[in-house]
């Protein structure tokens, strides 16, 4: 099925709730459709492109001149398994929490503690979400999709998305050239559970038994008690990326920040906490209009009412500059501002 608009509003279609409109939205459910579409007219080459599943991770600065292209391919199928895996085809549109529901419903751990992550799951790979010590790209085989420049179906292998830390092939080189329609994740029969980091544990031994349901209800209970609701307030998680820095700088800063957050990492970096930076600066909870810190994780801006994409993002440098006076830290956006 295909649904063609212009002019067409995508409050609905961005978690922040900014009202922007598209010159042209385009929405399908099969992966021929796209092609179908795309050839059957020039001009489509002309026009500035976008891929947008939820928007969970955009920030419109201004009405989109161009085409959004909104993939809401269906459909999670098992396409293999042997004693220890199973393989699960999951559509580009299947909201990624359902999937991970599904996963822990049968039985099939590695995803459980990426619960509750907003977004879609053609958008997971893209940004190579994460949480709880867990990344999505240990989990993907394959993703499935469309590219734009060669006009046909295309398949990436996992170790072919170049994944890094918020990262991957699809935000560099094939930016805005490939639509994924769907992706292929190995799922674990006999599941390891990850439980280190924060809480976590804690929270699930509470719970009295460690199984997939507890592991993934307690990151629920923690990601409520932290993060807004997107459904309740305009925000996209995580605004900031933790920042990478040297071992050199980290170890100049642990001289003169007592407590701040480091974790190591490999090649002589450490990530830092954006988090705290902000906190420190005394951001959190802190609001100027209808855009403010949200005020019980300090990483997520949120819009409190009608605030537009260019206040949500003047208000984002402020934060930006105010970490760099004061840590000499320069803060890079998670959130993709169009
Ligand atoms: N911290 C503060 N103040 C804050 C927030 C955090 O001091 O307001 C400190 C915490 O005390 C802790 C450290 O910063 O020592 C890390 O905090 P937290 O565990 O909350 O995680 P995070 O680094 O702030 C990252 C991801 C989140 C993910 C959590 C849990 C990024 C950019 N963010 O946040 O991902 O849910 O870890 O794994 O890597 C997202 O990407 O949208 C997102 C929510």
């Amino acid at each position: 099925m295909i649904r063609f608009f212009e002019n067409y509003s995508l409050k609905s279609h961005n978690t922040f709730r900014v009202d922007a409109k598209a010159k042209y939205f385009f929405e399908f459910t099969e992966a021929e459709d796209l092609d179908e579409f795309l050839s059957s007219n020039e001009s489509w080459k002309e026009e500035r492109l976008i891929v947008l599943g939820e928007g969970s991770n955009v920030l419109f600065l201004d009405d989109f001149d161009g085409l959004v292209i909104h993939p809401k391919v269906p459909g999670i199928t098992s396409v293999y398994e042997d004693r220890h895996n199973e393989w699960l085809e999951v559509g580009a549109g299947e909201v990624w929490d359902e999937f991970v529901q599904h996963a822990v419903t049968y039985q099939l751990g590695g995803a459980e503690n990426l619960s509750l992550i907003p977004g879609m799951v053609g958008a997971a790979p893209v940004q190579n979400i994460g949480a709880y010590g867990q990344e999505v790209c240990t989990l993907i085989e394959k993703v499935k999709g469309y590219d734009l420049e060669k006009r046909c179906l295309d398949e990436y292998s996992g170790n072919a998305c170049n994944f890094e830390y918020r990262n991957s092939i699809f935000k560099n080189y094939l930016k805005n050239k490939f639509i994924i329609t769907s992706v292929i994740f190995k799922l674990d029969k006999f599941p390891e559970f990850n439980l280190k980091y924060g809480q976590l544990e804690e929270k699930v031994k509470e719970k009295g038994a460690i199984n997939l349901h507890t592991v993934r209800q307690s990151v629920i209970e923690i990601r409520n008690s932290k993060l807004p609701d997107v459904k309740e307030l305009g925000s996209a998680g995580s605004f900031f990326k933790n920042p990478i820095v040297d071992d050199s700088v980290t170890k100049k800063l642990r001289s003169q920040f007592v407590g701040i957050p480091v974790y190591p990492g490999a090649d002589g970096k450490s990530k830092l906490a954006a988090g705290w930076l902000i906190e420190q600066c005394g951001w959190k909870g802190k609001r100027e209009g209808d855009v403010g810190v949200h005020d019980q994780q300090a990483l997520v801006i949120v819009n409190y009412g009608n605030a537009s994409g260019q206040e949500i993002y003047d208000f984002s440098e402020k934060i930006k500059q105010s970490v760099f006076e004061k840590f000499g830290v320069e803060l890079e956006r998670e959130v993709n501002c169009i």
